[in-house]
């Protein structure tokens, strides 16, 4: 490279790290403003960004800045994603399609390891997981005064930007010296409030608008800190403005497809799909579409987001959506109201596959309208075969006789679930419900069976072929 082209692409490096950091760190920068300030931000930052890669004081700060910039994009994070419990193995091979290191599970919560495009791919992504959370700060700590010092040690001022305060949603204690959940819970505000007050020479943080979430886990007196990059749980995709009687959460939707290997070449059937919940999800999945692509996160409101790069992140997924397949998916309920309310929620879920979701408005130009999800009044009674073949799969959440009508008439209704032996012999039957007897109402044993928490209510799928 001539020495020219170096010193433009340097000068054009520092430029855009300028913007970014610009973006990023406004409050440090505009506190101060200058050159000298980045150079301080950045020699601040080299120690824990770069281990020693390039030695202090070293180059002029227009390479140096972009060099950061490139490092601070690709920077490895530690991230944590919640799921149901039972649906851990799943999501871990979610991640490892995204391409982003798994680094452990349990019960509920995926370990990951990702840069800044792979926590929005993550969020986008997913189909599985309910909340992507940052690990800010882990540390082992036995008294309150140990508590306190290890979160007042986190960087808070480069995670929460310039007018948002913290709010501490959730705290967690099992196993520890430390187990009074309110004491914990008001110390690490304290603390994480005390350092951002220190940083910015504030009285008190603003307690009005967006506040940064944070969650506590405290297991054998070891501290997780972890910041929510999600805001609305991200079984929220907005394609759903009503959930109907009792709505499956559409990430167990999704576990419960993947569980059973449904894929988009065979037939799909819910004769009990509500809001359509199930058939929804099945045709996101078809289509290649990320169902995050219709809403926002707080990943961008928080000083390390990048609204540009979210754009961008998104604009790849819209990219990858494709309309052409061929689906059959079919969804029946003897409610109409409920058939009624799933073909909205279809074409609003086409609508965000589209990019006219507030979110990714105006990045797609219209389309024609895709093989959708066919909805139909019909109760189990009646049922006819949809698809004269013999490889099929129904997916189905009948009443589950706690929300709906009670136990009996579930017990009821499972008995009369033999009508889809007969008329879909061959198929796959995959069931969720949190009745653990279901297998001796509808008179077969099943194939497998997976234990799995939708939301707080345990439940079980079972796996049959009919
Ligand atoms: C647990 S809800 C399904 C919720 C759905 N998965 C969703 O996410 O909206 C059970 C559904 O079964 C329907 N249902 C109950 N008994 C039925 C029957 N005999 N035939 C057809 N549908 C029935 C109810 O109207 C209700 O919508």
């Amino acid at each position: 490279m001539s020495k020219k082209r170096v010193s433009y692409w340097r000068q054009k490096s520092c430029r855009k790290a300028a913007a970014t950091l610009n973006r990023a760190h406004s409050n440090t920068l505009a506190e101060e403003g200058s050159k000298c300030t980045m150079q301080a931000w950045a020699d601040r930052k080299a120690p824990e960004l770069f281990s020693g890669c390039i030695p202090s004081g070293q180059g002029n700060i227009h390479h140096t800045c972009g060099i950061y910039y490139i490092i601070l994009m690709c920077q490895m994070m530690s991230a944590l994603a919640l799921c149901g419990v039972g649906a851990e193995k799943i999501l871990a091979n979610e991640l490892k399609k995204l391409g982003l290191p798994v680094l452990g599970a349990v019960f509920g919560k995926v370990r990951f390891k990702a840069d800044l495009r792979g926590l929005y791919r993550a969020l986008m992504s997913l189909r599985t997981a309910d909340r992507v959370l940052l690990e800010a700060g882990s540390f082992s700590a036995l008294d309150f005064d140990a508590l306190f010092e290890g979160v007042r040690a986190v960087p808070w001022e480069d995670l929460i930007p310039q007018g948002m305060g913290v709010r501490v949603a959730k705290v967690r204690v099992n196993r520890s010296q430390l187990h009074a959940v309110a004491s914990v819970q008001g110390i690490v505000h304290k603390a994480a409030a005390d350092r951002l007050c220190q940083h910015r020479g504030l009285n008190r943080l603003p307690e009005q608008g967006k506040q940064g979430e944070l969650r506590v886990y405290i297991e054998k007196d070891q501290v997780a800190l972890l910041l929510d990059l999600s805001g609305e749980p991200l079984f929220k995709r907005g394609y759903r403005t009503e959930g109907g009687i009792a709505p499956l959460r559409e990430t167990t939707a999704a576990a419960i497809l993947l569980l059973a290997s449904w894929r988009r070449k065979f037939p799909l059937y819910d004769p009990f799909c509500g809001s359509g919940t199930i058939a929804i999800e099945a045709a996101l999945y078809a289509w290649d579409m990320a169902p995050g692509l219709g809403r926002d996160f707080a990943l961008s409101d928080l000083a390390l987001g990048n609204r540009e790069l979210e754009q961008t992140v998104r604009a790849e997924l819209l990219g990858q959506v494709d309309f052409s397949r061929i689906i059959r998916i079919y969804g029946s309920d003897e409610d109409p109201r409920a058939v009624s309310l799933a073909q909205s929620n279809e074409v609003r879920a086409y609508e965000l596959a589209q990019g006219k979701g507030a979110a990714g408005r105006g990045i797609r130009p219209k389309l024609p309208l895709p093989w959708l999800p066919d909805f139909r009044v019909c109760p189990l009674q009646q049922l006819k075969a949809h698809y004269p073949v013999q490889d099929g799969f129904i997916i189905t959440n009948p009443p589950y006789g706690k929300r709906l009508g009670d136990r009996e008439s579930a017990e009821t209704t499972y008995q009369h679930m033999d009508i889809l032996s007969r008329k879909f012999p061959g198929w796959k039957l995959g069931v969720i419900t949190n009745h653990p007897g279901f297998e001796s109402f509808f008179g077969k044993k099943a194939d497998a069976c997976k234990a799995l928490t939708h939301g707080a209510v345990p439940s079980y799928f079972f796996l049959f072929t009919v």
